[in-house]
């Protein structure tokens, strides 16, 4: 039998499109084993209504086929329990999540047959993108740089005491759907903008030193593009700001809206959420913190 657990995900944290992703402690779990009597699924938590009306759809399934056929080896009829704390379809790596569990815990039944460096290419190959498959694999914050269809990345200590708000809108936004609206080309200023911010965030979090975060987490190449699907999302950043956030951005390929902060959590939050249902799109608030470890085995 195996038990895995993979943590949320939030991409891009405003400039580091497709390359900078962090760890959140908040949890897909999946227990697996070989099931004698016949194979039965039983999946509790977000996406419940989803996998029982297309159950064709559970990734976490699918990653297991994969691996299993890499290894040449039948998919076995296995007893599967899900527990999923992580919404899904709102841009907080759920689908990463699924895949990174699914694959690890196929790993482990086929008696750890590959590395994690393989099972890693695989994830990344299966989501589209690197920037939440690795910090659902290695935790904490994460960034990410494909070479040669090899996924290379580095882990950036995060400073003690960083909070994170995620400001969750109650419809979903497909990822296809947020790429669709992408430009095929960038202009060159606001690809030079989105470098030195991406760079300038990194190391403002490595130093400890917050005060023009708020400016380097604003995207210039996909935020503009998608904020038209979330509404009164500008007026969500502003609000964020000005009750102390650190700095604020649409969480990986939204409608989530992830704030950085080191204090007020609860009032930032609560403005965030409030601001939002005025435009008239209700939501939750979750108060999460970033955590270093990635998908464990538990
Ligand atoms: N970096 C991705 C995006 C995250 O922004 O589309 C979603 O997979």
């Amino acid at each position: 039998m195996v038990r895995v657990k993979v943590p949320a995900t939030s991409a891009n944290l405003g400039p580091g499109c497709d390359t900078l992703g962090l760890a959140l402690n908040l949890y897909l779990e999946v227990t697996a084993d070989f099931a004698a009597d016949g194979a039965s699924f039983a999946f509790y938590g977000y996406g419940e209504e989803v996998i029982r009306n297309e159950p064709g759809s559970n990734l976490i399934l699918k990653a297991m086929q994969k691996i299993f056929s890499l290894a040449k080896t039948e998919l076995p009829e296995l007893r599967l329990t899900v527990k999923n704390n992580i919404p899904f379809g709102k841009g907080m790596g759920s689908s990463a999540a699924a895949i990174v569990a699914g694959m690890w815990a196929a790993n482990y039944l086929l008696g750890h047959q590959f590395t994690s460096s393989e099972l890693l290419h695989w994830a990344v190959e299966m989501e589209g993108h690197a920037d939440n498959i690795v910090p659902a694999v290695a935790g904490g914050l994460t960034t990410a740089m494909l070479y040669r269809e090899k996924v290379l990345y580095q882990k950036v200590s995060l400073p003690e005491g960083i909070r994170i708000i995620i400001v969750v809108p109650d419809f979903t936004l497909p990822t296809e759907k947020s790429r669709s609206v992408l430009p095929e080309k960038v202009n060159l200023q606001d690809a030079v903008a989105n470098i030195q911010k991406a760079c300038f965030l990194l190391a403002s979090l490595q130093n400890c030193d917050f005060k023009n975060i708020s400016i380097a987490m604003d995207d210039m190449i996909y935020q503009p593009w998608r904020k038209k699907f979330i509404p009164g999302f500008d007026q969500v950043l502003f609000e964020a700001r000005k009750a102390g956030a650190i700095g604020v951005a649409l969480s990986g390929a939204g409608p989530s809206i992830i704030a950085l902060t080191t204090e007020n959590e609860k009032n930032i939050g609560k403005i965030m959420g409030e601001t939002l249902k005025l435009y008239g799109v209700s939501n939750q608030v979750l108060y999460l913190r970033p955590v270093n470890s990635g998908v464990i085995y538990f």
